[in-house]
């Protein structure tokens, strides 16, 4: 069974390879401020798509950055995914100066991360997590659905791999990517009769301003100035301040190699036979570990954690 996938799945990649043409096309993409969504608008940019680079900041850095080096094919739109007014200020847009052109792909790239574990979390990061990583997707997507039916066009989905394996510590994060996949999965077999293609990007660890070492910091301060006294010294200053290293440390060994995400992005718009699924991952390192890792029970999982956490002084 598996060498027949994988023969299949090579065949697939030597005779199947072919790649949709730009012209006439137009991609939307939210989130394109900073990160994976800025580097995928320039790329599709300069292959003669045409792009709605949507920005929660549209006077900010990373859209004047857009309009400054791209073609005036791309058009920067303010979009907070939140945010009903906004996602219908955009589609009237889109709408209005599409013309003959048609929306061949959306892709649902913005994305936030807020708060530690889960009772180190106050419900506000759980709140703005869900909202931009879980709800945002489905908003923006319902609005969109009926332009991309036209064009029998495809929705792509920046999920994670943090969105099929839990980890601790990102947990608000963790919980509204598991509903983000699940989103997707869902849209996946509903939109099948449509001809209308869903598909996930879900990469490990790359070194955005999503996984910086300043961010840690600045929650890490927020956390200490509004965390409740009693769990404050229940945890302790020692273990809070080694928890805060970890993450950081963590963080910091994310894989430069943003590229292998932006392929990724780039493969599920333009390939004419597409994956469910495209896994990007930094490092060959920690791909076998975490292969290995989703194949365990969850006992064994467990005693794993446990045993790093152990390792790292982060246990009680
Ligand atoms: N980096 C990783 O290792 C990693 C791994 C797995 C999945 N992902 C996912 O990849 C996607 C892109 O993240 P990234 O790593 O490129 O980080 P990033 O540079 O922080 O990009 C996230 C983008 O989303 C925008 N955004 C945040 N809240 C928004 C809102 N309410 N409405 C509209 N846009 C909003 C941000 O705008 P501002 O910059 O203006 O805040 C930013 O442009 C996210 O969905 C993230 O969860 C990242």
């Amino acid at each position: 069974m598996k060498i027949g996938f994988s023969t299949f799945k090579f065949s697939k990649k030597l005779y199947l390879n072919d790649e949709v043409h730009p012209e006439g096309k137009a991609v939307l993409i939210t989130g394109c401020d900073s990160g994976f969504g800025h580097l995928a608008a320039k790329r599709f940019d300069a292959e003669g798509f045409r792009i709605f680079a949507c920005c929660l900041f549209p006077s900010g850095e990373g859209a004047l950055e857009l309009q400054k080096t791209c073609s005036k094919k791309l058009k920067v739109l303010e979009l907070n995914v939140t945010s009903d007014d906004s996602v219908k200020k955009v589609l009237k847009s889109v709408e209005e100066s599409l013309g003959n052109d048609v929306l061949w792909a959306l892709v649902n790239n913005a994305g936030m991360t807020s708060g530690f574990t889960v009772e180190l979390s106050p419900m506000q990061a759980f709140q703005d997590c869900l909202e931009v990583n879980a709800i945002g997707p489905i908003r923006v997507t319902k609005a969109f659905l009926p332009l991309l039916r036209k064009s029998r066009g495809r929705v792509v989905n920046v999920t994670s791999l943090t969105g099929r394996q839990s980890f601790p510590f990102m947990s608000p994060y963790i919980i509204s990517k598991h509903a983000s996949a699940a989103f997707n999965d869902c849209l996946r077999t509903e939109m099948d009769m449509w001809g209308i293609r869903v598909i996930s990007v879900e990469p490990d660890c790359f070194k955005t301003y999503l996984l910086s070492e300043e961010r840690v910091d600045e929650e890490f301060e927020t956390l200490m100035a509004t965390l409740d006294d009693n769990l404050k010294s229940e945890y302790g200053q020692v273990y809070l301040q080694k928890f805060k290293a970890i993450k950081r440390q963590t963080y910091a060994a994310a894989s430069p190699k943003i590229d292998l995400v932006v392929d990724s992005i780039h493969s599920a718009v333009t390939d004419e036979f597409p994956e469910i699924t495209y896994s990007p991952r930094g490092s060959r390192f920690l791909m076998v570990v975490h292969y290995v890792f989703q194949k365990l029970c969850y006992s064994l999982q467990d005693m794993i954690v446990r045993t790093l956490m152990y390792v790292l002084g982060l246990r009680k």
